[in-house]
């Protein structure tokens, strides 16, 4: 049955209870025939494909700080005054070049995902273009404080909002691209979440501050600044100490999910992946920490399993919350 279709007979029904039940599901991104109109489906893929591109972006963008190439193009928005510095082109001007035209390619598409969430806003979930309309609100700025960290010489503070920003972006986009997946998923609401959603919340909240504080230990250099000059020590420490609070909620989903029984397999399986990425980036941690920086692409992981773990903490919660709401809706029935 097509949305049109669906929309039109819901418009016929006489019951208004069973009415209401329908724009319900719909508002909620629950539709009880588990039939996704068309585009919905393509607004999802897209949501998918940037939030991709994003997650690869902000590891060229780790890469092109620890590469030292965060000035390789002295100029902005243009490199050395033109859209490909052919001639001037080495590792770290193609590092930053790059990073630019992902970052460019993200804003159209998001800009794209915006069009085609307002003109299909009637086959969608209200919240879509309103939540499109704020990832395009989060990459606009996250573009301006791209450019104030080549105009500002890489301020430590703005290099740290702009990693911050990325983050957020990133975590709006899986928010919407979770909520609109289709419930071909084996989704019966088992309203066994309980406290799950709120405490992978605070989990993914923790790690998120965490990562700012990461942020703050790269754009200053403090690891290096505290090892040769006992400078900055505090910068560093404070990352140090903030894997306990972060890791100490991230192991509680992941015991929680197990002693939870009857939960959704995906569910199960998500925490899984969670537990798995918290082992890994703490050992990239450490690897980061012992090696002093000096292998590059260790501290790039590290920033990247930190996004991974943040983006899967995010769907973890999502998924939670609808759980508890299909429930809601099925045991309406
Ligand atoms: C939940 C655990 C952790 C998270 C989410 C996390 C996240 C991050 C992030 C996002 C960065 C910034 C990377 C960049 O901008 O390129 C970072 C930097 C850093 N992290 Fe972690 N981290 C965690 C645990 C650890 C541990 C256990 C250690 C060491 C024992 C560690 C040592 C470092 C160091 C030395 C840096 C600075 C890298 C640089 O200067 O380029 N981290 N962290």
């Amino acid at each position: 049955m097509s949305q049109i279709e669906w929309v039109e007979e819901t418009e016929q029904m006489t019951d208004s209870s069973l009415r209401s039940k329908a724009v319900l599901n719909l508002e909620s991104g629950v539709s009880g025939n588990s039939v996704r109109s068309a585009p919905q489906t393509q607004i999802r893929r897209l949501i998918w494909k940037i939030a991709l591109a994003t997650f690869l972006l902000m590891a060229i963008g780790s890469a092109t700080r620890v590469m030292n190439a965060g000035l390789a193009c002295p100029d902005w928005p243009l490199c050395y005054g033109t859209l490909f510095p052919g001639q001037q082109m080495n590792l770290q001007v193609f590092l930053e070049w790059f990073h630019r035209l992902d970052a460019a390619l993200i804003g159209i598409s998001t800009l794209a995902l915006v069009g085609l969430a307002w003109w299909h806003r009637r086959a969608l979930p209200t919240w879509t273009p309103w939540m499109a309309t704020l990832a395009l609100g989060l990459i606009l700025f996250q573009g301006v404080l791209g450019g104030l960290t080549v105009t500002e010489l890489l301020r430590f503070d703005i290099v740290t909002a702009h990693l911050g920003t990325a983050l957020l972006f990133f975590t709006t986009l899986l928010i919407m691209g979770v909520w609109l997946l289709p419930d071909t998923l084996p989704f019966k609401g088992t309203g066994t979440t309980g406290r799950l959603p709120w405490v992978s919340l605070t989990a993914a909240i923790l790690v998120y501050l965490q990562s700012l504080s990461g942020g703050l230990v790269g754009s200053r250099w403090a690891l290096h600044q505290c090892l040769w000059g006992s400078q900055l020590c505090s910068v560093m420490n404070t990352h140090l100490a903030g894997v306990v609070p972060a890791s100490v909620a991230t192991i509680a989903v992941v015991v929680l999910a197990w002693r939870t029984p009857a939960l959704q397999a995906s569910l199960r399986q998500l925490a899984n992946v969670v537990g798995g990425l918290l082992v890994l980036q703490v050992l990239l941690g450490i690897a980061t920490f012992r090696l002093h920086l000096q292998v590059e692409l260790v501290t790039v992981c590290h920033q990247a399993v930190g996004a991974a773990l943040l983006g899967t903490l995010v769907c973890f919660t999502v998924l939670a919350l609808r759980d508890r709401q299909l429930h809601r809706l099925q045991s309406a029935d």
